[in-house]
């Protein structure tokens, strides 16, 4: 039998933090039992950088290590840049032609993200920009997916991706499969400030960080404000460091949850505790980074393979669309 195909896909913002962990972990396991389709979406980083694009190649040299030092196996799945493969593009604008606006303006996240941009100072109220879901929408069609590994974020795109496959089904003739959402329960990492972790906070963790990093990013997590000696009495639902432990130190976190209510642990002791199990999680991932990026030609070898299974894989596609299109 068929396997399924699953593609999904990250913007290339620079490397990558340790809350990018599970969902790589979530791609990796899905490649066993899926077709796995994985891509750097460059042109998508785009639609909001378009006048800070210096980095972007770089980016993608990172972000595809940090993706094969966590176990994606390039064996198994497909990687590729999103912009080597043009039917992408190709397939956005004949969706376009029959898309209406209001669907792309409704997408609950726009508003949100024109207005976020503008208190920034940052006009992104431009043609590319309001596409994005359509883009994606055609990242995801392009392959015929049956489904597609996102955050709950990403929700929206998704069913708007669902909606323009039945339209063209509908107008034409059926080409492709509507994908569904593939949900894995990813538990939300705090930066270390509590805020949501992101690079523009300055509050994250690299996926490759080494001990010095995680040091110091450990030492600087918010705890509870209520503690300023060893023996108060401490509430670890409010404390950072705890999140952590709960989600990577299962084993001595009923241990420091009583503790810490007791008074009978110091933050300093606690966060040591933290940065041991964070330098033994990520010491494999930053040493099978290295040995990726010093293999000459390694990385630009992986995606010229990906680049041409997916090129042929989009190509099989366009012609079952210009066909349906008589175009
Ligand atoms: N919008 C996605 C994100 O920000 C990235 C993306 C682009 C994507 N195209 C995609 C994800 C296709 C899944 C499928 O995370
Ligand atoms: Fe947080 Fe640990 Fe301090 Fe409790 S002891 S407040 S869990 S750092």
């Amino acid at each position: 039998m068929e396997k399924e195909r699953i593609l999904s896909g990250m913007r290339p913002t620079g490397r990558l933090h340790i809350g990018n962990l599970q969902v790589l972990e979530n791609w990796c396991r899905l490649q066993d039992d899926y077709d796995c389709f994985y891509f750097v979406a460059d042109w998508h980083a785009l639609t909001t950088a378009y006048d800070d694009t210096l980095n972007i190649k770089n980016n993608i040299r990172e972000m595809i290590a940090d993706w094969l030092a966590v176990g994606i196996d390039p064996a198994k799945s497909v990687v590729f840049v999103q912009s080597k493969i043009l039917e992408h593009a190709e397939l956005h604008l004949l969706f376009s032609m029959f898309v209406p606006l209001s669907w792309l303006e409704r997408v609950p996240t726009y508003k949100d993200q024109v207005q976020q941009f503008k208190e920034q100072g940052k006009d992104i109220m431009t043609y590319g920009f309001l596409g994005y879901p359509l883009l994606q929408a055609a990242d995801i069609l392009i392959y015929r997916a049956n489904a597609v590994p996102v955050g709950e974020d990403q929700l929206p795109h998704v069913e708007m991706c669902r909606e323009v496959a039945r339209r063209f089904n509908f107008i034409y003739r059926r080409v492709f499969p509507e994908p569904r959402a593939e949900l894995a329960r990813i538990p939300l990492l705090p930066g270390i400030d509590g805020r949501k972790m992101s690079k523009s906070y300055d509050n994250e963790i690299g996926l490759a960080a080494d001990t010095e990093e995680i040091k110091r990013r450990v030492n600087a997590m918010i705890t509870d404000p209520a503690r300023i000696h060893k023996t108060d009495l401490g509430h670890p639902e409010v404390c950072v460091v705890h999140k952590y432990h709960e989600i990577y130190n299962l084993k001595q976190l009923a241990e420091i949850e009583e503790k810490c209510r007791a008074g009978k642990i110091g933050c300093v002791a606690c966060k040591k505790e933290l940065m041991v199990t964070l330098d033994a999680l990520l010491a494999p991932i930053r040493e099978r980074k290295q040995e990726i990026l010093s293999r000459p030609g390694y990385i630009d070898e992986v995606l010229q393979e990906g680049i041409k299974t997916a090129r042929h894989e989009a190509a099989k596609t366009m012609t079952l669309v210009r066909e349906a299109i008589s175009i």
